[in-house]
């Protein structure tokens, strides 16, 4: 069974458990919330069921689109029933990293307004602790201006490094949706209090946001290599 299967496997299974008729649903971004949406719409179809999409991302609104969905919007629809994203790492306390994709800022806003907030992984996304799985580090969504200042201070707080994350297909930095850049924070110290360093970092002036989501993620579902799938809450 392939990477995308696994997605696959847990992105259906957190669908038929959680979507409801007449509901508001998150949807996420990234590659396995291609799945969700994909078993979505085909329950909508099946199932006749109404439910408004809130979008995450662009990606995530291209999604909703090009399956036909109900396309809504939190300034109409400010309460979620239910949200499913994907993520970088999931640890044992349910904190997840996300923004491997440079969605991270309106899924967090997303996030927050979800009564319920499920994610849907591959195997390889579930971790002990933070680190020991996604190389990548943490996501710093930040105001373009202040991406020096932002990674000196990050560095001296909580020591390890940072890099601007530069685009594949074009020169220079990455420019999110919200029109920001992102720093990746490789963070050298895996028994830090990732709430507490949520609250320092997002409390200096230029953070917009960052990729930890601390006691947000009610369930995980990780697809296995065998097909089947693994679920921590
Ligand atoms: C998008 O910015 C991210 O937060 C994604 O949700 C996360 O990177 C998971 O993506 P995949 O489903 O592609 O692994």
């Amino acid at each position: 069974m392939s990477l995308e299967q696994a997605k696959q496997v847990a992105a259906y299974r957190a669908v038929d458990e959680y979507v409801k008729n007449n509901s508001i649903f998150g949807v996420g971004s990234g590659s396995t919330v291609v799945y969700a949406v994909q078993r979505l719409a085909e329950r909508v179809e099946t199932e006749n069921l109404r439910v408004t999409c809130i979008p995450t991302s662009f990606q995530a609104k291209q999604l909703i689109i090009k399956h036909n969905l109900i396309l809504g919007e939190l300034e109409t629809n400010p309460e979620i029933d239910v949200t499913i994203d994907g993520a970088d790492e999931v640890d044992f306390q349910m904190t997840l990293i996300k923004g491997g994709g440079g969605c991270l800022l309106q899924e967090k806003i997303v996030a927050a307004c979800s009564k319920t907030l499920i994610v849907i992984a591959d195997y390889t996304k579930d971790s002990k602790k933070l680190g020991d799985q996604y190389k990548k580090g943490i996501p710093i969504e930040v105001i373009p201006m202040a991406y020096v200042p932002i990674k000196n201070k990050v560095i001296s707080m909580f020591g390890g490094q940072i890099k601007l994350r530069n685009a594949i297909a074009k020169a220079g930095p990455v420019v999110t949706d919200n029109g920001n850049f992102i720093l990746d924070w490789i963070f050298s110290d895996q028994d830090l209090d990732w709430e507490v360093v949520n609250k320092s970092i997002k409390m200096i002036p230029g953070v917009v946001e960052t990729g930890l989501f601390v006691r947000m993620c009610k369930k995980a579902y990780f697809g296995q290599p065998e097909g089947t799938v693994v679920e921590r809450n």
